[in-house]
């Protein structure tokens, strides 16, 4: 089975060959905006097809229906803004109609953008309708903050990929990762969204999830993360350190999901869903306080299951990628075994060891217990404080 990308095709927007040579040479005389990281991840993404079936920045049309209504004007749903933002004096400088060139921070050239729009970027209204709050201290509402006053949306064309520094071989577009499933006869794939080490729950939720399905895709996602999460080369090693020893490595792909975090909880659960619809999955994982953070006194912004009920406001058809939703999951004592409260007895007793207390036994160089992180897992964990504590 061959699963239908969201809104029937996968977007192609990576130009090749001769028009691509041109499309270079008539950026350089072009005005140029620089992106963001996140706006770069946001490009690439478009590019590939992962975000289909846009094909470039929201014009305003598609911005407010995804603010709105959590769709996009034709009706599909979408709930994150995949936006460009400018200053008021970038502005002042691009026509509608007209190209401009877009560049990274450090000055490559990348893509070429139509522009068929220029609107006003609320944050304050954004802040509250995407991610439920305006409070600073939200690392996807300061994200917000720091975009420009403007939108530009528009077609891009990409003529040159973002210069990625590391895991060349493990980034697989939708169209790769499809031809692998095709490849190796799957027909029902699992994806699971993370941007943390896999820890004894998170394998817990993946392994049941795999006892229903073909096979499992461990998408970590890649892009940008806020400052304290733990680094992307750090994860990598956990990665594939615990794929060879805990994981039947033939029923496994895993491969960089290359997006930017934006912590916005529920809507974030159904846009992670449909961009692995995109790369060919027909299953997702949504666990507890999925893409959630906490504010700094510790409590949680959003509800533990606030991003699986969202999930009810709209038809499986419509979503067409299905949700495997987990409980809390823990290590019980009692039982000797990984539970959630659909599974242990009443008298469970919770092994439980809070993420900030997880990162103070790492600190110090204190073995978590093994029934919540897998040794070989802590000991890459603990080194990399070690290594971070030196610089
Ligand atoms: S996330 O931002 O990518 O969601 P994380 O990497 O911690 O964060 O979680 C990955 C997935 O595992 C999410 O679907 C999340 O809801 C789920 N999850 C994490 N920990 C647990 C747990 N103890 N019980 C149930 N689900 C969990």
């Amino acid at each position: 089975m061959t699963i239908v990308p969201h809104g029937g095709k996968l977007v192609d927007r990576e130009l090749q060959g001769k028009v691509r040579e041109e499309a270079e040479a008539k950026a350089k005389r072009l005005l140029t905006l620089a992106l963001s990281e996140r706006e770069v991840c946001d490009l690439e993404m478009i590019a590939v097809g992962a975000v289909s079936p846009l094909e470039g920045f929201m014009t305003e049309e598609d911005y407010e229906s995804c603010l709105e209504r959590k769709r996009l004007v034709n009706g599909l749903p979408w709930t994150i803004p995949i936006t460009k933002s400018i200053s008021g004096e970038e502005k002042s400088k691009i026509t509608k109609e007209k190209e401009t060139a877009l560049r990274d921070e450090r000055g490559h050239l990348l893509a070429i953008l139509e522009v068929s729009d220029i609107f006003p970027h609320d944050k304050k209204r954004q802040a509250l309708t995407v991610y439920g709050t305006d409070d600073e201290t939200h690392p996807g509402v300061a994200q917000v903050n720091r975009m420009g006053d403007f939108f530009v949306g528009g077609r891009i064309s990409l003529f040159s990929r973002p210069k990625h520094k590391d895991f060349l071989d493990h980034r697989l577009d939708p169209r790769e990762t499809r031809a692998v499933f095709e490849r190796k006869k799957w027909k029902s794939v699992v994806a699971f969204q993370t941007r943390n080490p896999i820890h004894r729950a998170h394998e817990y939720l993946t392994k049941c999830a795999l006892e229903t399905v073909d096979g499992l895709l461990i998408h970590p996602l890649m892009g940008e993360t806020k400052s304290d999460d733990v680094p992307a080369h750090v994860r990598w090693a956990c990665y594939t350190t615990l794929i060879d020893k805990y994981y039947p490595k033939d029923r496994v792909v895993l491969s960089i999901f290359p997006a930017s975090m934006r912590y916005a909880g529920p809507r974030e659960a159904v846009w992670h869903a449909i961009c692995r619809k995109n790369y060919g999955c027909t299953h997702f994982i949504v666990g507890r306080d999925h893409a959630g953070c906490n504010r700094p006194d510790g409590t949680p912004y959003y509800g533990s299951y606030e991003a699986q009920e969202i999930f009810d406001e709209f038809s499986p058809e419509e979503i067409g990628i299905e949700i495997y939703r987990f409980e809390h999951s823990f290590f019980d004592r009692r039982t000797g075994g990984i539970v959630s409260h659909k599974t242990a007895p009443a008298e469970a007793e919770p092994l439980s060891v809070s993420g900030t207390k997880l990162r103070e036994m790492l600190r110090t160089g204190e073995m978590p217990p093994p029934e919540i992180t897998r040794p070989e897992v802590a000991k890459i964990l603990i080194e990399a404080m070690k290594e971070n504590a030196r610089e």
